[in-house]
């Protein structure tokens, strides 16, 4: 793929078209999937302070007007019932009608909340998604998911929405911080280890060059020189292939995008852990846990060979992610398992097993023993 040409890649969600486009963008991009301009948008605060006049161009591409733009603080914070009335108000000040369009720009948690109130605002207005971190690029803005954070929980409540555009453009990424990075990686792997050996292995095979730019560092200060390092416009659409693939497949979850979930169960168990101590895990640290924990398992079991699980956890290492983590007490751990919103009250906890890169056993189960043994 060149990186002067957007790639495109097509998905039909729910029956509804989802585009997913790997910049540069143009204006004009936009412009294509908003049907009754103008669209109002809103903005992750880092991205608008970062990029004003990127996304000055993007908006002069789709109207001439006066832009009604929200500029929010992006995090997990965000993602919440008290945010989401705020932007009801702000819709409602813009007069946004049944035919109008919302445009979220910036990580997977601003476009997770802002799919939410494009999702319920007149009952579903068209959204349009600009990821602006690697995260958001390779998972978190295709498929359609939407959430937000209640009851202590973490994206209990949440609908269906998919965007009718994903717009993304690597350069968005050369303010992201070293810690963003490495959370992108985390679920770049996942999706690598879940339907693409020969992306995983060309990863594994740059880990020297990403342990340069990754494995240490300020995590809050952008990564120098990261971009043209490496092939990341390649890899994003590679591991945006894969994932919009098994969603178009699967949009309900129903079967293959269990898959997704790998490294997720433990993860958010150690997520969910991690926010009652002093040092929270961000959600990439966390899946990379979850990762490194399965695939250990996985190999003492003997249902996956012994060097794959080597290969991810280099991998994991080379990119600055934790491989292990103090293991909750006995019935926290209990608790935080049975909390899992993937658990279905017949089948209860199924955990996704890898037994290869590129085949996952989505109907496993593991037991507290050995997540105690493989955790720390
Ligand atoms: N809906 C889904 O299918 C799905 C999938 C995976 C993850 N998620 C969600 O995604 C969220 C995590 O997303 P994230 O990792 O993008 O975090 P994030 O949105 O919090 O972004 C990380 C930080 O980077 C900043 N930022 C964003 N773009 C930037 C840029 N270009 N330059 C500089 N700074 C920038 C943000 O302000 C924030 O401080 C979680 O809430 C997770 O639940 C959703």
């Amino acid at each position: 793929m060149k990186a002067d040409k957007p790639k495109t890649i097509a998905m039909t969600l729910d029956g509804r078209s989802s585009v997913f486009v790997l910049g540069p963008l143009a204006g004009l991009e936009l412009a294509r999937f908003v049907p009754h301009p103008p669209p109002v948008y809103i903005i992750d605060e880092q991205v608008a302070r970062k990029h004003p006049d990127w996304l000055e161009q993007i908006q002069e591409g789709c109207d001439h007007f006066e832009h009604c733009t929200l500029v929010l603080p992006g995090g997990e914070k965000i993602k919440s019932l008290a945010q989401l009335e705020t932007i009801y108000r702000w819709l409602a000040d813009c007069n946004v009608s049944r035919d109008g369009t919302i445009v979220g720009i910036g990580g997977g948690t601003i476009l997770d909340l802002v799919g939410m109130a494009a999702a319920t605002w007149k009952r579903g207005v068209n959204f349009v998604a600009l990821p602006t971190t690697l995260l958001a690029m390779v998972d978190a803005a295709l498929g359609g998911k939407t959430a937000i954070n209640t009851a202590g929980l973490k994206n209990p409540v949440g609908v269906f929405h998919p965007a009718s555009g994903i717009l993304a453009d690597c350069g968005f990424l050369s303010t992201l911080s070293l810690g963003a990075w490495r959370d992108g990686m985390a679920e770049m792997i996942k999706t690598a280890l879940i339907g693409d050996p020969r992306l995983f292995a060309h990863l594994h095979h740059s880990r020297e060059q990403l342990a340069a730019l990754l494995s240490s560092g300020d995590a809050a200060q952008p990564v120098p020189g990261i971009l043209g390092s490496l092939p990341w416009s390649e890899w994003i659409g590679q591991a945006a292939y894969v994932k919009a693939d098994v969603v178009n497949r699967d949009f309900r979850e129903q079967g293959p995008r269990r898959a997704l979930n790998l490294g997720h169960t433990l993860g958010h168990v150690v997520e969910a852990w991690s926010h009652e101590t002093d040092a929270p895990l961000t959600h990439g640290a966390a899946v990379s846990i979850g990762m490194a924990v399965v695939f250990r398992i996985a190999a003492e079991r003997g249902t996956c060979p012994l060097p794959t699980a080597v290969q991810v956890i280099e991998l994991l290492e080379a990119c600055g992610l934790p491989i292990s983590y103090a293991c909750p007490p006995p019935e926290k751990l209990d608790k935080l398992l049975a909390s899992d919103k993937k658990a279905s009250a017949q089948a209860g906890v199924r955990w996704v097993l890898p037994r290869k890169v590129g085949l996952m056993d989505l109907e496993g189960r593991v037991s507290a023993a050995e997540i105690r043994k493989w955790l720390d």
